[in-house]
């Protein structure tokens, strides 16, 4: 945290304000990235169809205290995501504690009456999941904090909702009349939009890709003159051997990676049930097709500074470079497309035909999903068919770096123990490539394909990909001998009990089981060092006994470890007439099970968020209504206290 202040500048958003001549400040809390687009994206936009002059500022780098101290004649704006169980994002943490806290307390000098924040305007945009209990609940509280404290909202608070797939849309839906709320306030007319670049890109004909100082993937200055230090975290990531890599099941359409990953010499550390953060390399074919469609495919090793214009804009990843590096290693590519995004490279299409096209698919939504979303195209392919394979010139690089995401590492459940391998972190992950009828291109997951590709490397197989994906893969400059990937290590709070006699119980189809893997080992480890270890009980589920069933050989293992405490039961959704699923086994072994919840067994749940981890909540709370004899309003409190307590856990992503 504090990145600000580490720099030395300062965190004083009022001052920061009144140097730089900004009267709106967009302050986001983001996890992935997505709210720090949005954010961006309102900041741009406010200047060039409104002219209000604004700055983009990460939560983490300012102070609150003096917020009683906003200027009534600009804005603020927030835009906050909602992260797992209505938790704020990493970034956002210190400021939701500050607005949460009973008594607010700014500054001395402050003013004193119950509504010190009577000065501020502001906006306020949310990002959730309705998968989840606690929906948008950042946006929700904080919207109610400053009113609470006299400030005033320019428009309705706006809500996105990636559960329902609509982020997007409730994005842009939100915006117009927001936008025409803030001009009614602020006297502001809407005039001519015209793009202004937001980052500078001097091509350096005087450097070479092959000269030490230039950034090829490289994360930050250490990296590039060869000596990672620590300490390892998301913003500066460990470069890690890869151990041991093999597929547990392959299939024709999917198949399933476990990986051991190397910590040792990094001081990384994790306990059991954290999640490792990997970060992934662009396909090089995806590469190939995003440069030669912007024309820079004979120019991909030029060397670049890239600078903010303004002195409040972040570069996303470290210059000199090239395009190459800044599109492989830092730019997420083959993301769905953003329809705002269309609308404003319209401007630079080469043809009226091509521009009447983009400006079509930008403004009206059900075309835009016919052409673009329901295609799974990314920007390149969309760009391609449009224009039929001419290079679209004219876009700015810039508009590039501005308008696509900054590569997000993705999360993986460990599925090791660190009590059984401190040094060495494993993870299980199913391959995502998704063929539709229809598409014109194979949707390949970024990271789980790149995983795939290492894994065959190591293993000197051929990459069966018919177009080759060639991924760069032994990272810049190839000093890291072997096969690496760069990971950070997230601490979560999904914990077996401290005491191992305790009765766990584990709910983990498909990928899902990954943590309990790791639960089973340790539990196993501690039986045969004679520690007394309570019941383990595990509901695995997949599509056949003899295809997708993970880690089958293992649970055998650890069955004479634990002995008759290890209980095993298997749902095979496609092996019989009919769909077997863990909630089936659940019910079926559900008097068992309450009693071991009576006996303050941990109910632990992990895999897909949007339909099995409801489901399995809903069915627990009518089995204890059943088994204890009470209402199923009361179940469901109990499942609800469950919660509260820590008893029930979950791990669930969508
Ligand atoms: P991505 O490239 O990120 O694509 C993912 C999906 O996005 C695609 O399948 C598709 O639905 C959509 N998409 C992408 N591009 C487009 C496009 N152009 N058009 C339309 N749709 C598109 N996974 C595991 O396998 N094992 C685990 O243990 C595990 N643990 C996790 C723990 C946590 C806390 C979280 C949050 C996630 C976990 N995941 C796990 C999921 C994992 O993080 C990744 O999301 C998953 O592996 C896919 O990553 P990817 O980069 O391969 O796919
Ligand atoms: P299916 O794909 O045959 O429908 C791991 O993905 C396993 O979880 C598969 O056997 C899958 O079955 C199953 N599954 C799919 N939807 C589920 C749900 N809502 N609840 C529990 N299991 C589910």
């Amino acid at each position: 945290g504090n990145g600000a202040a580490k720099a030395g500048k300062s965190r004083n958003i009022i001052e920061k304000l009144e140097e730089s001549d900004k009267n709106c400040v967009v302050f986001y809390g983001s996890q992935t990235g997505t709210a720090e687009d949005y954010a961006s994206r309102l900041a741009k936009e406010g200047h060039s169809r409104f002219g209000l002059n604004c700055m983009v500022a990460d939560l983490e780098d300012y102070d609150y205290e003096n917020l009683d101290k906003f200027p009534d004649d600009k804005l603020a704006v927030f835009v906050l995501a909602t992260y797992g169980e209505g938790e704020p994002t990493d970034n956002a943490v210190e400021f939701y504690e500050f607005f949460g806290a009973d008594d607010v307390s700014f500054s001395e000098g402050g003013s004193t009456d119950d509504k010190p924040l009577a000065s501020m305007k502001y906006v306020a945009f949310g990002l959730g999941n309705n998968t989840y209990e606690h929906y948008n609940s950042m946006v929700r509280n904080v919207d109610k904090y400053l009113t609470k404290l006299g400030a005033t909202r320019l428009g309705a608070a706006g809500e996105g909702d990636d559960g329902a797939g609509t982020m997007e849309e409730d994005f842009l839906a939100w915006k117009e009349p927001m936008w025409q709320a803030v001009c009614e306030s602020m006297g502001l007319e809407e005039r001519e939009a015209v793009y202004e670049a937001v980052f500078e890109i001097a091509e350096k004909e005087d450097m070479s890709a092959e000269d030490n100082t230039v950034y090829l993937g490289e994360p930050n200055k250490n990296h590039l003159e060869g000596s990672q230090k620590g300490p390892f975290s998301a913003n500066n990531p460990f470069i890690a051997p890869i151990l041991e890599s093999k597929e547990v099941f392959t299939t024709p359409d999917r198949n399933c990676l476990h990986m051991e990953i190397g910590i040792s010499g990094s001081n990384l550390s994790y306990t059991t049930g954290d999640h490792i953060a990997i970060w992934p390399t662009n396909a090089g074919k995806e590469v190939d097709r995003f440069l030669n469609v912007l024309g820079l495919g004979d120019k991909r090793d030029t060397v670049i500074a890239v600078k903010g214009l303004d002195p409040t804009a972040k570069v996303p990843f470290p210059s000199p470079t090239t395009y190459d590096a800044a599109v492989r290693y830092h730019m997420e590519i083959c993301a769905p497309v953003s329809r705002q995004l269309v609308s404003t490279i319209a401007q630079f299409a080469s043809t009226e035909e091509i521009k009447a096209e983009m400006v079509k698919l930008g403004s009206e939504k059900d075309y835009f999903y016919e052409k673009v979303t329901d295609r799974n195209l990314n920007l390149a392919q969309l760009l391609e068919i449009v224009a039929s394979g001419e290079p679209w010139s004219k876009i700015p690089f810039s508009m590039m770096i501005e308008g696509l995401l900054k590569i997000q590492p993705r999360y993986y459940s460990i599925s090791s123990s660190s009590q059984v391998q401190k040094d060495k972190i494993a993870i299980t992950a199913v391959v995502e490539s998704t063929e539709k009828a229809g598409a014109p291109h194979v949707l390949k997951g970024v990271t789980t394909n790149y995983l795939l590709a290492l894994k065959q490397k190591q293993h000197g197989e051929p990459n069966p990909d018919p177009n080759g994906l060639s991924y760069s893969i032994t990272g810049p400059r190839n000093k890291y001998d072997g096969i690496h990937v760069p990971v950070h290590v997230r601490h979560s709070n999904f914990k077996l009990p401290s005491d191992p006699s305790k009765p766990i119980v584990m709910v983990g189809p498909g990928t899902g089981v990954a943590p309990f893997r790791a639960f089973v080992q340790e539990r196993a480890a501690q039986a045969k060092a004679g520690q007394s270890v309570g019941k383990t009980v595990l509901f695995f589920g997949c599509r056949k006994a003899s295809e997708d069933f993970l880690y089958k050989d293992e649970w055998e293992q650890y069955k004479e470890d634990l002995g008759d405490n290890f209980v095993l039961h298997t749902a095979f959704s496609r092996d019989g007439p009919q769909k077997v699923y863990v909630q089936h086994q659940i019910e079926e072994y559900g008097e068992e099970l309450n009693k071991l919840l009576e006996q303050k067994a941990y109910f632990y749940v992990c895999g897909d968020a949007a339909n099995m981890a409801r489901e399995v909540n809903t069915l627990l709370g009518k089995l204890i209504a059943k088994y204890r004899d009470v209402p199923e309003s009361k179940g469901e409190s109990i499942v609800k206290a469950m919660r509260a307590s820590n008893q029930y856990q979950e791990d669930v992503w969508s």
